[in-house]
């Protein structure tokens, strides 16, 4: 079958090639949630949900244009750093492209889920003695050696394929909904996506497909122990200063050094954005609160729905403000920090007048 023309290559005459390695990514769903639009007090709420993409999340994205770019060039070995989803992601792509692929992966940092996709898809597994940060260290200096070819959102082809987040988001609004959004909010690690978003409105703008007013203000959430971004905006510096000692349940963004922060910083304070910093708590309860609209999605995405909450409980979103929240990874990327924070199971015996009795003391 041919799915050129759908999911992210649908968008190919904005993409640098016209076909990828594809697993049929992109398209994922807007979901509405109207209780937590109630809740949270907006005109508009709806949550862009890319942990419905192959591997679960919107790393697939810049995967199907980066491992097609690099078995373009025909490069030898492919490589990454990561906290567990773009390793993933490479181990697919790379597989399906019949590519070696090397993935770094900070030891005992890494959510389970992730860990297994990387080793069945047939990555080999690094786990360096150091955070994520270390390990993009590494990774980099095997790239300028010519012994890998580097897939993390360095990589400007990745961040092409992950523009097509902004241009799904900007279509699903007007068609369904009359206006753009206000505001997209996202979680931030290395600011990969902020980048991308951000290039995706230029473009646009550039095209002439929107106007100057109609750019979503870039608005970042960090987790409090790893938010090197939102101490940048908050002193309204130009450059983002490294955090060495990181620490979140959040582990996808647990990162000190957002390396897409050049890229990014403009893009939060051109298009009227912010960026924000939430607790682990606050990222457990939003996670949870996604859940019971029936949205599952990993710690991480949930912390956009937090810096949400945050941002209009200290009057930064306005009542009547049209929001989408990306949700970047599915529950069932770290089963631990679900589980945790969800209901425990209640033991029972195995007849019903059992079950019943035990059901009838909860009275
Ligand atoms: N959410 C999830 C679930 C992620 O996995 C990541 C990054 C981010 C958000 C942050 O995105 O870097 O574009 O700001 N994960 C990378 C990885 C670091 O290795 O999987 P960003």
């Amino acid at each position: 079958a041919d799915f050129s023309g759908t999911g992210v290559w649908r968008y190919e005459s904005a993409l640098p090639l016209s076909s990828g390695v594809t697993t049929q990514e992109g398209a994922t769903p807007l979901y509405e949630v109207p209780r937590l639009e109630d809740e949270v007090g907006v005109e508009t709420l709806r949550i862009k949900h890319e942990g419905m993409n192959p591997t679960g999340s919107f790393k697939d994205r810049g995967m199907t244009v980066g491992v097609a770019v690099a078995r373009e060039l025909g490069v030898g070995r492919l490589a990454c750093a990561s906290t567990g989803n773009t390793s993933a992601a490479l181990a697919a792509y790379g597989s399906r492209a019949g590519m070696e692929t090397l993935v770094l992966l900070p030891a005992g940092k890494v959510a389970a889920g992730k860990v297994a996709q990387a080793a069945l898809h047939g990555a080999r597994i690094l786990e360096v003695d150091g955070n994520f940060d270390a390990c993009l260290d590494v990774v980099k200096e095997l790239a300028e050696r010519g012994e890998a070819y580097l897939l993390n959102s360095l990589n400007p082809f990745r961040l092409e394929g992950q523009k097509t987040i902004g241009l799904e988001i900007m279509e699903a609004f007007e068609a369904d909904y009359g206006p753009f959004p206000d505001r997209i909010v996202l979680p931030v690690g290395n600011a990969g996506n902020t980048a991308a978003l951000y290039k995706a409105f230029r473009e646009l703008l550039q095209a002439g497909a929107i106007d100057r007013e109609d750019v979503p203000k870039l608005t970042g959430v960090q987790a409090e122990g790893a938010a090197p971004m939102v101490e940048a905006i908050e002193a309204g510096a130009d450059e983002v200063q490294r955090w060495e000692t990181v620490e979140t349940r959040a582990t996808a963004i647990r990162i000190g050094n957002p390396v897409n922060a050049p890229k990014a910083l403009p893009g939060i304070r051109e298009t009227g954005g912010t960026a924000v910093a939430v607790s682990d708590e606050q990222i457990t309860d939003a996670q949870r609160d996604l859940a019971r609209e029936g949205v599952g999605v990993e710690p991480a995405s949930a912390a956009s729905l937090a810096g949400l909450r945050k941002l209009r409980g200290q009057g930064v979103v306005g009542d009547d403000e049209r929001v989408a929240c990306l949700t970047t990874g599915h529950l069932l990327k770290d089963p631990d920090a679900a589980a945790a924070a969800g209901a425990d199971p209640e033991p029972v015996p195995a007849d019903t007048d059992g079950v019943l009795s035990h059901l009838v003391g909860d009275r």
